[in-house]
């Protein structure tokens, strides 16, 4: 195994209790999926590519096999994660204090709650994931912490996850929500019709809400890049599908793009002073987009 391992990230077993305890090992969960110590998540690669301990051998594996050929795959993870905070930062400015983040991922620095709460105390912050260990250790990480919630669901089932107690009983859709997709669906394949699953999020929104995405996609990596990442990802729960320009756009159906549109990931809305960027503007291979619904959405709706 090449030993390619971001800042921070120790090697050894000790690594597989994370925080000094063991993750939970509860087998089963949703549509089946448990903690398996032979698969790695997506959930947790993503975590070890951004210097996390929340991951297993199994997944730094995965990871270290891919870097030496894709270096790509840790330059991504930084750059989404850095737009993950600059659009909570621009939807809290334009006036939104509710949130619904779709695959949120293991908590690690910077969580949307955090970020959102430093500009609004009162906001509501409804986290989705379908890895049952990303909800108990969200869960544990909230406990006590009033107005977030974390709630483990399919976010390709819109109705489930709307109706849940953590999402239902906490954000109010008859006002505008911030509806976040970012770095989830690369992992919601065509065959899922995702372009669908969004239109039902849209659907259950009010106009005013926006729907934030970022998605992998090849700027400056080979078709051989590619298959490579697509390969490692096939033994996850989860596997990955990059899409082009196009493609992504159509995930954020009927909505009106906010400047600066859809672009590379270090480019939107660049904040030069904090977390300047030290990765070109391509090499993250990824696009992102904030889409505002208009009001002139309600006589379009299941266009
Ligand atoms: C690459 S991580 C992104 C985490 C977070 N959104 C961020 O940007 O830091 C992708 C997350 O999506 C979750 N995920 C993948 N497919 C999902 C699905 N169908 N429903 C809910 N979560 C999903 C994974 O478990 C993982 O936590």
């Amino acid at each position: 195994m090449t030993d390619v391992r971001p800042p921070g990230v120790r090697s050894g077993g000790a690594q597989d209790e994370p925080h000094g305890r063991p993750l939970n090992r509860i087998s089963g969960g949703l549509h089946g999926r448990g903690v398996n110590m032979q698969c790695p998540s997506a959930a947790r690669m993503f975590d070890y590519c951004l210097g996390g301990t929340a991951n297993f051998a199994v997944d730094r594996q995965a990871v270290d096999r891919l870097l030496p050929e894709v270096p790509e795959i840790q330059v991504y993870a930084r750059a989404t994660r850095a737009f993950l905070g600059r659009v909570i930062r621009f939807l809290c400015d334009r006036g939104i204090d509710q949130f619904l983040d779709l695959g949120s991922g293991m908590p690690t620095v910077g969580n949307v709650h955090e970020i959102v709460r430093r500009r609004r105390a009162d906001a509501r912050v409804a986290y989705v994931d379908v890895e049952p260990e990303v909800v108990s250790h969200s869960k544990e990480l909230l406990r006590g912490t009033e107005g977030v919630t974390v709630t483990h669901a399919d976010m390709r089932e819109p109705e489930t996850v709307l109706a849940a107690q953590g999402v239902a009983g906490l954000l109010d859709f008859s006002r505008p929500v911030a509806v976040l997709a970012v770095s989830v669906l690369p992992y919601v394949p065509d065959a899922d019709d995702p372009v669908g699953i969004m239109r039902r999020y849209r659907d259950n929104c009010s106009p005013g809400s926006y729907l934030a995405v970022s998605h992998g996609t090849p700027l400056t990596m080979s078709v051989d890049q590619v298959r490579s990442s697509e390969y490692v990802y096939q033994s996850t729960h989860t596997p990955l599908a990059m899409r082009g320009s196009e493609r992504i756009r159509t995930l954020l159906p009927g909505y009106e793009l906010v400047d600066p549109g859809l672009v590379p990931l270090p480019e939107w809305r660049p904040e030069p002073d904090v977390n300047a960027a030290q990765d070109s503007t391509y090499s993250a291979n990824g696009l992102a987009a904030v889409g505002y619904l208009p009001n002139e959405m309600l006589d379009v709706r299941n266009g």
